[in-house]
């Protein structure tokens, strides 16, 4: 494809992030993870061209399954999953290099048969490859898998410059700090820390990456971005989805780990970071890590900051829908929180006395995730009486999804012989600006592993710190059984309960 053909934002672009040749070899090549996602982000890179002249995919899994029929599954899931349509051109030249190798996570032999495989490869390109081991099976054999990486020699090869094997690492990441401690070490008895690509798809989100873009590549954010201007945070990770075909899954987590302690976390960390003083994966994480550790412990007690709940029946869609304790898979009176939302207190100069609001949830009014900014009142204000202006709070929303954007609430006069006013909505939207046909976050996060930028991954003090602040809250509900799970009906904005973290300060959660 020539380089006027491609996407406006993609012209130029592989010049200066090219990935070397690569193997890319898919742990749990059969799980929904790799058809929903993994896949189709390969097939739109081949699509854009990104992906490196000699780029090798290899399925591994228990099941043994021949080549050509994991080709097919492939190409299957291209079709079913991809935003663009399966172009065969396009994936042909992905599927021929395309094969599986079938084996047991522990069993040591398979992961030997791995290390052949991909040593034949090497031998028909004439030269070395990179291995990026992505790791898209259940958590109970993230272990296994990373040792035998071990054993069989194909975690320690390291080609020189930059490029080592890599290891990409989904979630959960642990399910406590012991776990998240005793994962980490697991990784690094294999691979150095720059080898490890821990995922939080979040930061593979446009609008996620935009937020470090308009705070440090604008001027007018940086004067205001404090405790001398800024009311409070509030963050929202809404789902409009009940628990669905996973509960399985989702019993053994909850709201608080499948996306608090991760996606939610990563927005504030964003949010509230000091300007790192290179665009470069290490001084922009470790100003993550220093804002998450300057976080206050979370109170508990009565009245603490964490509210928790589950769904009950409601509608939603027009549609009634059964409650979480109704739905298939999940344990009877299961205490698993569909629902959490949590206060917290930043102990450093610049947001020392800031709350930041932290909400997510299943079955809520609308699928919506935003980082709402909320400035303070202007002092004293000369438009005092209520029945002639009517005010609202300054706020800066970061539309993550859906409706990718911006929109800042002003006040404005209403035209007319007399002074009026009200709130106004001064929008930016991604869609307009610059079309909708943006990658998907899988695709810029396999693509940035493969060429080895960390920068959008999680590095392991930062999982841990977050792990820190949130083991108490798990082992506390833990200790509560059912006591203190409040209830919402499934449609509404979750339980009533969680404006009590909001009141005491005279504010309340946004319906956005
Ligand atoms: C996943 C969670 O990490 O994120 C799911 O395990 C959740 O429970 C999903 O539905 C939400 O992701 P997105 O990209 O649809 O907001």
């Amino acid at each position: 494809m020539a380089d006027s053909d491609r996407h406006p934002f993609l012209q130029g672009f592989s010049k200066h992030r090219g990935a070397p040749a690569t193997v890319v070899v898919i742990f749990g090549a059969s799980g929904d993870l790799t058809a929903r996602k993994l896949i189709p982000a390969i097939y739109n890179l081949s699509y854009d061209n990104l992906l490196p002249a000699d780029f090798h995919l290899v399925g591994y899994g228990r099941k043994p399954i021949p080549d050509e029929e994991f080709r097919t599954m492939a190409s299957g899931a291209v079709k079913e999953f991809s935003r663009r349509e399966l172009d065969a051109e396009i994936w042909g030249r992905v599927a021929a290099n395309t094969t599986y190798v079938s084996g047991g996570y522990d069993e040591r032999a398979g992961f030997d048969r791995l290390a052949a495989h991909i040593g034949e490869i090497e031998k028909g390109i004439g030269g070395e490859v990179q291995s990026l081991f992505y790791i898209s099976t259940p958590p109970s054999v993230f272990g296994p898998i990373i040792e035998n990486l071990g054993l069989s020699g194909l975690g320690g090869r390291n080609l020189g410059n930059a490029n080592h094997s890599k290891v990409v690492v989904e979630k959960p990441f642990g399910r406590d700090l012991n776990s998240a401690r005793l994962l980490n070490s697991a990784l690094r008895s294999v691979f150095s820390e720059e080898q490890v690509y821990r995922i939080d798809h979040y930061l593979g989100k446009e609008t996620v990456q935009d937020l470090l873009v308009q705070r440090f590549a604008n001027s007018i954010f940086e004067p205001l971005w404090n405790r001398n201007y800024i009311e409070s945070v509030q963050i929202t990770v809404a789902e409009d989805q009940g628990v669905g075909t996973r509960a399985g899954y989702y019993e053994q987590s909850g709201c608080l780990r499948d996306m608090i302690q991760n996606h939610t976390m990563q927005l504030l960390a964003l949010t509230a970071m000091e300007a790192p003083g290179s665009f470069e994966a290490e001084a922009v994480r470790d100003e993550k890590v220093k804002v998450l550790k300057a976080i206050q412990p979370i109170a508990l007690a009565e009245p603490g900051d964490v509210c928790r709940a589950q769904y009950v029946a409601g509608m939603t869609g027009g549609k009634s829908v059964p409650g979480y304790l109704d739905e298939e898979g999940v344990a009877p009176g299961s205490g698993t929180e569909t629902y959490a939302a949590i206060r917290l207190s930043i102990n450093n100069w610049r947001w020392h006395g800031v709350p930041f609001y932290l909400r997510s949830g299943k079955r809520l009014a609308r699928r919506v995730s935003e980082i709402a900014v909320q400035f303070k009142a202007p002092p004293g204000t000369i438009f005092g009486q209520k029945e002639r202006f009517d005010l609202a709070a300054n706020t800066l929303s970061f539309q993550i999804q859906p409706d990718e954007g911006l929109s800042m609430i002003l006040n404005a006069k209403i035209p007319g012989l007399e002074t009026r006013t009200q709130p106004v909505k001064m929008s930016f939207r991604y869609a307009t600006a610059f079309g909708s046909n943006t990658p998907e976050a899988y695709e810029r996060l396999v693509l940035d592993a493969m060429i080895g930028d960390g920068t959008l991954f999680i590095r392991g003090d930062e999982t841990e710190t977050s792990w820190k602040l949130y083991t108490p809250v798990l082992d506390f509900w833990r200790s509560q059984g059912r006591k203190g799970m409040e209830g919402y009906p499934a449609g509404s904005w979750g339980p009533n309960e969680a404006g009590g973290l909001l009141a005491p300060r005279g504010h309340a959660w946004r319906q956005p």
